[in-house]
């Protein structure tokens, strides 16, 4: 059985408190929950979480199914997600996910020796900047090809001086 974290039982406590049900509070804890399992989440997650916040697991699969942003398998140490979306397409974004894949050997829903996983994602919400990817938690904004090569190599070289 997956073991959640003291500090994100804190934060169920705290989100769960703050609704009228305690359904409502199913995406941010699910959300808290991906971040203590490196990024995604396994049926063991879900049932510790449906155990922790006393809701079926059915009910929270159901939210967890729908919803993209939660991945269901390894993302590796970097989830690259990069926008192909109109904007993001009408200026390259679909050429851009096709280089990083290449240039990285990542395959599709796979984790690349360099422990990098790649999705292509809907509108990021950060149009004006397009093409764009999020890499974790941060975003890339006005993408070229060899940018964001460099933003890559930049994280695997800061991952093996770490
Ligand atoms: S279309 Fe890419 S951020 Fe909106």
């Amino acid at each position: 059985m997956f073991t959640i974290s003291e500090k994100t039982k804190k934060f169920i406590t705290k989100e769960v408190s703050r609704y009228e049900t305690k359904r409502s509070a199913i995406i941010p804890c699910l959300f808290e929950l991906q971040k203590d399992n490196q990024g995604w989440i396994s049926n063991d997650c879900i049932e510790s979480l449906s155990q922790f916040m006393d809701i079926p697991s059915k009910d929270i699969n159901e939210v967890f199914h729908f919803y993209t942003m939660f991945n269901k398998k390894s993302v590796g140490d970097f989830h690259i997600q990069v926008c192909c979306n109109i904007s993001c397409h009408m200026n390259g974004g679909l050429d851009l996910f096709k280089v990083l894949s290449d240039e990285f050997k990542i395959e599709k829903n796979g984790v690349s020796k360099d422990s990098l996983a790649i999705s292509k994602v809907e509108c990021l919400g950060s149009c004006g900047t397009a093409p764009m990817m999020q890499v974790n938690e941060k975003y890339y904004e006005n993408l070229t090809k060899d940018k964001a090569i460099q933003v890559i190599k930049d994280l695997i070289a800061s991952k093996k001086t770490n």
